[in-house]
């Protein structure tokens, strides 16, 4: 499959698609990384959305929380994610991968990727999530395990399945590590990075842009607001935002 840097898709957030030089590259992977509680979540679930709206055909993979309650944690938003269900477009999933899996490293560990081919197959899957990634690797006890499984996860999607793809990792809170294992962000085509810092008292959700093959991202540390209805607003850059608070302290 070609690559065609122009073929851009909307995230659902029109100020990241902004960020992003205009949106993901169609048929490409990208990763939403950051602490817990952040959003990562949120924003993943907004990017299918965005594809179910335009009526394409999406698959998400809890890897960690059981999908009733991703579901029903989008219904607080206001996401009705049942109706899509229902219209046999979205296909949510939660899939545990145990430890022994990933020990006997060939066969049995591609029982994930089988999963994800047999829901596709003869269907027209564009938008994928795997949520979060990082869940996928433990228990592993050997990097290069994990580096080979990722990298055949994502091989598998991009070739395959020409579907774009939106994995997500949490990184351990404090950390200034862009990915759990190190190597995340190598095999993705983008690198969106979701922060909190703290600022007199308040706590600011901040959002960038790390990395982004082929286009000319936008840098700038934004903060953003998560929004019933809306998901993840995007507001001022940091710097502004600090600016008016001195101003307002
Ligand atoms: N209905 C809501 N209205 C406003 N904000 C919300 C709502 N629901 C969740 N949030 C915000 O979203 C955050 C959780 O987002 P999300 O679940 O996407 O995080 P995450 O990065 O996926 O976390 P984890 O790593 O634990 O999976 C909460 O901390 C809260 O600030
Ligand atoms: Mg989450």
């Amino acid at each position: 499959m070609g690559l065609d840097v122009t073929d851009r898709i909307s995230t659902g957030i029109p100020k990241l698609d902004q960020m992003l030089g205009g949106g993901f590259i169609r048929g490409r992977t990208y990763l939403v990384t950051g602490e817990t509680g952040v959003g990562k979540t949120i924003l993943s679930l907004q990017f299918i959305l965005e594809g179910l709206r335009q009526n394409e055909f999406a698959i998400y993979v809890s890897l960690d929380e059981r999908i009733d309650g991703v579901l029903n944690g989008a219904l607080s938003l206001g996401w009705d994610f049942w109706e899509y269900i229902n219209r046999g477009m979205f296909f949510p999933f939660e899939f545990r991968l145990f430890t022994s899996d990933l020990k006997r490293f060939g066969k049995e560990s591609r029982t994930f990727v089988e999963a994800i081919e047999k829901i596709a197959r003869g269907r027209p899957i564009s938008r994928i999530v795997l949520d979060p990634i990082s869940a996928l690797a433990l228990g592993a006890r050997e990097e290069f395990i994990v580096r080979e499984y990722l990298r055949e996860i994502i091989n598998m999607l991009e070739e395959k399945l020409g579907a774009t793809t939106l994995l997500t990792c949490d990184i351990p809170t404090g950390s200034t590590k862009l990915s759990r294992f190190g190597f995340e962000e190598f095999l993705s085509s983008g690198v969106i990075v979701l922060g909190v810092v703290r600022f007199k008292g308040k706590l600011l959700k901040t959002i960038y842009v790390r990395k982004m093959r082929w286009s000319n991202a936008d840098s700038s540390i934004y903060v953003f607001e998560i929004r019933p209805g809306e998901g993840i607003v995007i507001k001022e850059p940091l710097s502004e935002q600090l600016d008016t608070m001195e101003l307002q302290l």
